[in-house]
């Protein structure tokens, strides 16, 4: 699980606010997944989550994309590019699963990728916009 702390603050209250609603989500999404006896509507609703955070996150990257341009953040071409190739890597990994219909393994997997990514780039692209929302 990954807990919300200061080191994630980007300066700006709402890319706060939606940063902690995606890791919220993803905290949610790795509580369904240990279940240890998952019926198929608690699959079917891990399946709407993961769909949900494709949507989320794509919603949420035009918004900072848009206020990391409009503060001048250096970062703002590697933000964009980072966000570009994570939604690729999210669409290829549904289109080659969907038709599986979506194995636990392969959701872990994803969930993994997608905790990772998210704290990572967080911690290391959007909190560049930090000093330039006080500049
Ligand atoms: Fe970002």
């Amino acid at each position: 699980m990954v807990q919300w702390s200061d080191k994630f603050t980007t300066g700006s209250d709402t890319l706060d606010y939606q940063h902690q609603t995606l890791i919220d989500n993803i905290n949610q999404l790795e509580k369904l997944l240990l279940l240890s006896h998952p019926t198929r509507e608690d699959y079917e609703y891990i399946i709407q989550m993961v769909d949900f955070l494709e949507f989320y996150a794509h919603a949420h990257f035009k918004t900072e994309e848009q206020c990391m341009e409009a503060f001048r953040c250096p970062a703002h071409a590697k933000n964009k590019q980072a966000h570009a190739d994570f939604m690729r890597f999210f669409s290829n990994f549904k289109a080659h699963n969907r038709a599986k219909g979506f194995p636990r393994e392969i959701v872990i997997e994803l969930h993994g990728v997608a905790n990772r990514w998210i704290v990572e780039h967080i911690l290391q692209v959007d909190t560049q916009l930090r000093p330039c929302m006080k500049g």
